[in-house]
Parts: structure tokens; sequence; C-alpha cells
């Protein structure tokens, strides 16, 4: 029952960009950042490495990850339960996720194509674990968390940004040079979220306690090293991944080169993100 604060509308009311991004079909979007994507993620595996550790699977534990993009999670849990589901809206993703399971020679991962808010409970079957890492591109979000937890025979957990400094200054150059909207905090929009709502973590986790789920939550920090062969690499690849527009190619180009060190082989940038890690255990109160 909501309070005086309606968790789900006002997540309706700030994330409807999550279904079309920047006004394209959210699964197009994925379709055309696919390979960047992969190409960047696969090199990095120390954080995946992490968040697997966390949900403590044992060998007999099927997984559902939903919003699986290209396996960065799905392959090293894939090494730890008896098997996975990788369900994705993205054709593109899940072509990469195929790629790379052929590759590291990973057999028992099942791919599904489908959007979370078209699953219906009765089509999957319940896996021990539910996971969403950065994939929560739902509308309902009450709908999408019902399923997940539904669907969970022992646990749920939900890797989140924490929407607040995920990079420095990366959301204010984004703004300022790509959506081309003002910088006074009130307006604009980043990955279809507005800037006017509390921060999304806050949304889910207060919703799920009005769903009767009293979850955990955690803040995580988590550092990076991207390495470019040069300076035009890097444009070409942010230019590519953020939309950033051919006439702000000098300030990418400015922006960029302000936050790289070179490194052996080119250029390194250190990122640093905070997430959020949303969980809980089956077996408590059930869902309102
Ligand atoms: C940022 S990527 C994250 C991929 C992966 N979970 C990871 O942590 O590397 C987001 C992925 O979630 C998928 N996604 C977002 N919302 C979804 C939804 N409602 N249904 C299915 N997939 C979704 C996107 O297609 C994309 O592949």
């Amino acid at each position: 029952m909501p309070g005086i604060i309606n968790w789900n509308e006002l997540w309706k009311a700030t994330h409807a960009g999550g279904f079309h991004h920047h006004g394209k079909d959210l699964a197009a979007h994925w379709d055309s950042r696919a390979r960047l994507f992969n190409k960047r993620v696969m090199k990095n595996r120390e954080w995946a490495k992490s968040q697997v550790a966390i949900l403590g699977l044992t060998p007999s534990e099927t997984v559902l990850d939903m919003g699986a993009g290209t396996g960065r999670l799905a392959l090293p849990l894939a090494r730890q339960a008896k098997s996975v589901t990788a369900l994705d809206q993205s054709a593109g993703m899940l072509a990469c996720l195929q790629e790379n399971m052929a590759a590291e020679g990973i057999g028992n991962i099942r791919c599904i194509q489908k959007s979370w808010n078209d699953v219906s409970l009765d089509e999957l079957e319940p896996h021990d674990v539910v996971l969403s890492s950065n994939s929560l591109g739902v509308y309902d979000l009450k709908e999408a968390l019902t399923k997940m937890d539904a669907l969970a025979k022992r646990a749920v957990y939900i890797f989140t940004f924490s929407d607040g400094k995920r990079d420095d200054g990366l959301r204010q150059f984004l703004r300022e040079n790509r959506d081309g909207e003002s910088t006074d905090g009130k307006r604009g929009s980043w990955h279809g979220r507005s800037e006017i709502g509390p921060a999304s973590y806050l949304v889910i986790y207060n919703l799920l306690a009005e769903m009767g789920i009293l979850a955990d939550i955690k803040m995580m920090n988590w550092q990076s090293d991207v390495h470019y062969a040069s300076l035009d690499e890097a444009v070409a690849e942010w230019k590519e991944m953020h939309e950033v527009p051919d006439e702000k190619d000098q300030q990418l180009r400015e922006f960029l080169s302000q936050r790289m060190t070179k490194d052996g082989s080119g250029l390194c940038m250190h990122r640093s993100h905070r997430q959020v890690l949303i969980s809980w255990q089956k077996g408590g109160s059930s869902p309102a």
C-alpha cells in the first residue's frame, strides 16, 4: 500500500527514458553498442569476480541473470553454478555472449532474447538466484521486482549505480555537450533517468520495503584502469558509447586528455565507480 510517496509512480515518472533511450528503443541502443561494450568489459574482469563471489554459489545452484549483456557476469557464474539463464532484450549483446561462451568453452548458459517487461511467470522456471546488474531498464519497477522475487528460490541480488559521482565530471560533460540541456541540476537526463528524482537505488529500496521486502543494502567502490592506444582511439570509443555529436569532438578531446595519463602502451584512464548492492534472501515475509 503506497504511503505519501508512491515509489513505483515516482520511478515511472523519473525513468520513462529507460524504455526509450534518447529516443531509441533500448534494445536497439544496446545492439549498436554491443561490440564496443564487450571489448571493454571483457578486458576488465576483476570487478566481475568480486561481484560473483558475493553470490556465494554452490555447484548445484541455478542463476537467472536478467539483462545479462555480453556475459560479463554470466560467464564466471557459469563456472561456479550448475547452469545460468542469460536473459537480455538485445540480440547484439547476446550474440557477443554466445561468441564469448564458444571462445571460453562454456556450455551451461541458456540465452533468452526477451525484455523483462514481457516475461510472464509461467514461461520461466524458478532459479536459485536471480541477478540484475545495471540492467533495470524497466518502466514498471514494481512488476519487474515482483517477477524477480517470484522466480528466486534462495536470493535476489541487484547491482545498480549510486547515481552519485559516478565519474568525475562525466555527467556534467555529457549534459552540456550531448543532451544540450541545462546544467542547473533541475532538468536533464542520464541514461534515461531524470535528474529531479531521488537516486534510483533509493526508489528500488523503498519500493521493496513497501512490497514487504526488507532488503540489505551495501555501497561498494569499484576502481578500474581503462587503456587506450591513443587519444584518437579514446575519442572514437567515447563518441560511440556516449553519443557525443561530431561538433563536440574538440571538447571531448580536451575532456579526455585531462583525465588520462601515459602508460607503457599508450594512455590510461583511471575510473572510479560507486555501486550499490541491494539483496534479499528468500524465506522471509512475502511481498504485499
Ligand atoms: C549496462 S548493460 C549490463 C550488462 C551486464 N548485466 C553487466 O553487468 O555487464 C545493460 C544490459 O541490460 C539489458 N537490459 C536492460 N533492461 C532490460 C530489460 N528490461 N529486459 C532485458 N534486458 C534488459 C540491456 O539490453 C543491456 O544488455
